[in-house]
């Protein structure tokens, strides 16, 4: 027991600590006052000193209060509520179903809408997603068991115990895993999941010394049984014409040996192919990397212009069909990023919702539908995004940001950061702690599982046995009178 004059002394030490506070917080005011006054850089400082500085607080708080207090579940940019929730409930295999209601307006211009079946498809005749194997004609073709796949992000943009789980979890999932541009790291292959191996500008994985494509290093990498198929990255949504320096803090041992450049030096990625400055280089590229590796090579862009297409598909029809792509993944203009100036991300390239349906059209129209497989990105990360790609023409779904979520990624914004705080986008250990990739692995597969069986559910309200029949009078957008209309009067029929 303490005595009461010990009692009396701890609490003069107390009352001094805190007559000692005020006084610092007085003096920290008079100094923050003093200095705010006589600045003239920022007028809100000079102008009300002291309190002038809540603005910078409460801008940055605003972030956070508004996901978790103000906005409504369908209002938030890029990916709202109800959208985040769905991929988290479904990658803990939570159930996903609703009590009372939806809460979704159906009112607004491009709102869209399934068109259901009077007869939906019995649950004993339903049938599995049928498979499609991508470059029937190379050495070795890929047949894709999965019509929901991981999409293109480097190691870099993602952190170490992300990778590895992204790997991990594709792997229990039976669906495939892009590398990205940033080369293959031990941990994209960890998992022994199907790998779709990234050619980005730089070459990163595959360059010689002078930075240009390593016959010999495409060789290494095509010898994995688990790399699978080569994607030409002509452009990536989020920022169309835009290369890039990773500045040599960045480049550790680690990455220098994964990328194949010089440690501690900065790096510039090209903002195109320095040898891909026409439709015939891109066929030559392609047809070059396919006779080095034996397998399927496609190219992912996003779509602005479209004429170069319409002499693509000419010049495939003159060199012959094996000339061909064997596939195009298309990027939407709202994609994402680990970062990117505002103006490409805001502004540059067309949305899906018009690049998918032109590029099916021309692919159709020239008999090139069938040889050259068309993968969707951008936004799909719920199962009715995923539908309405089908319905207009897609044969894959890929998607990066739906399985940032998976990973628990809560949307913060800071992945240019390195303050990521669930780890998924930063390189601190101590953020890192808190993503372990065994548990993450198994979300990536109840997402991955989740996606596939509710879009196998739209199917079959629809009245079809499995995704891949969905087609455009499956689907309606509402126009700008509040009334729908089929996809196929929208975008005319698929040719
Ligand atoms: C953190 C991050 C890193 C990315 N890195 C790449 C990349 O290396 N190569 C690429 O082609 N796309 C990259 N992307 C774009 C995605 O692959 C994808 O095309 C885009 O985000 C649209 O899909 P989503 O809406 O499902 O995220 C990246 C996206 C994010 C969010």
């Amino acid at each position: 027991m303490l005595s009461t004059a010990t009692f009396i002394t701890v609490l003069e030490i107390l009352a001094y600590l805190f007559l000692f506070f005020i006084g610092l917080a007085f003096l920290a005011i008079v100094v923050i006052y003093i200095l705010d006054i006589t600045q003239t850089r920022h007028a809100i400082r000079h102008n009300f000193p002291v309190v002038g500085h809540f603005r910078y607080l409460f801008e940055r708080l605003g972030e956070f209060f508004r996901q978790y207090f103000f906005a409504m579940d369908r209002e938030e940019m890029p990916f709202n509520r109800a959208q985040r929730n769905w991929v988290y409930r479904s990658a803990k295999n939570l159930s996903s179903v609703a009590a009372f209601g939806s809460t979704r307006d159906l009112r607004p211009t491009g709102t869209i809408l399934f068109a259901n079946c009077p007869f939906p498809t019995l649950g004993e005749d339903a049938a599995p997603t049928s498979e499609i194997t991508i470059g029937p004609g190379c050495e070795q073709p890929y047949t894709a068991p999965s019509l929901f796949n991981i999409s293109g992000m480097s190691y870099g943009a993602l952190s170490k115990p992300a990778v590895r789980a992204l790997s991990r979890g594709a792997k229990l999932a039976n669906c495939w895993l892009n590398t990205g541009e940033g080369g293959l790291a031990p941990w994209h292959l960890e998992g022994g999941a199907d790998i779709v191996f990234q050619i980005g500008t730089a070459k990163y994985g595959v360059r010689d010394t002078q930075g240009k494509l390593s016959d010999e290093k495409l060789r290494e990498i095509a010898a994995l049984p688990q790399v699978k198929m080569f994607e030409i990255k002509l452009s990536q949504g989020a920022k169309p014409g835009k290369g890039g320096i990773l500045p040599g803090a960045k480049v550790t041992e680690e990455i220098a040996r994964i990328r194949g450049i010089p440690v501690h030096q900065d790096s510039i990625s090209p903002n195109r192919h320095p040898e891909i400055d026409s439709e015939a280089d891109l066929l030559d590229m392609i047809e070059h990397i396919r006779a080095v590796t034996g397998k399927p090579v496609g190219f992912k862009t996003v779509i602005g212009t479209h004429e170069w297409l319409d002499r693509l598909c000419q010049l495939i029809g003159e060199r012959g069909l094996q000339s061909a792509p064997d596939f195009i993944t298309i990027d939407s203009a709202d994609g994402g990023t680990g970062a990117a100036p505002m103006s490409l991300i805001d502004y540059m390239g067309l949305p899906l919702r018009e690049s998918l349906p032109m590029v099916t059209d021309q692919l159709r129209r020239l008999g090139l539908k069938d040889r050259i497989k068309v993968i969707a990105s951008g936004k799909l990360i719920n199962p009715a995004e995923a539908a309405w790609a089908l319905c207009v023409g897609a044969d894959f779904i890929v998607s990066a940001r739906g399985f940032m979520f998976a990973l628990g990624c809560i949307q913060a914004l800071n992945c240019d950061k390195n303050t990521c705080p669930t780890g998924v986008t930063t390189h601190n250990p101590r953020l890192q702690k808190g993503l372990d990739p065994a548990i993450k692995a198994v979300r990536i597969k109840n997402y991955v599982q989740n996606m596939c069986y509710e879009i196998g559910v739209i199917a079959h309200s629809c009245g079809v046995r499995e995704p891949r029949e969905l087609r455009r009078s499956h689907a309606r957008i509402v126009n700008e009178k509040g009334l729908s209309i089929p996809l196929d009067e929208l975008y005319g029929q698929q040719p």
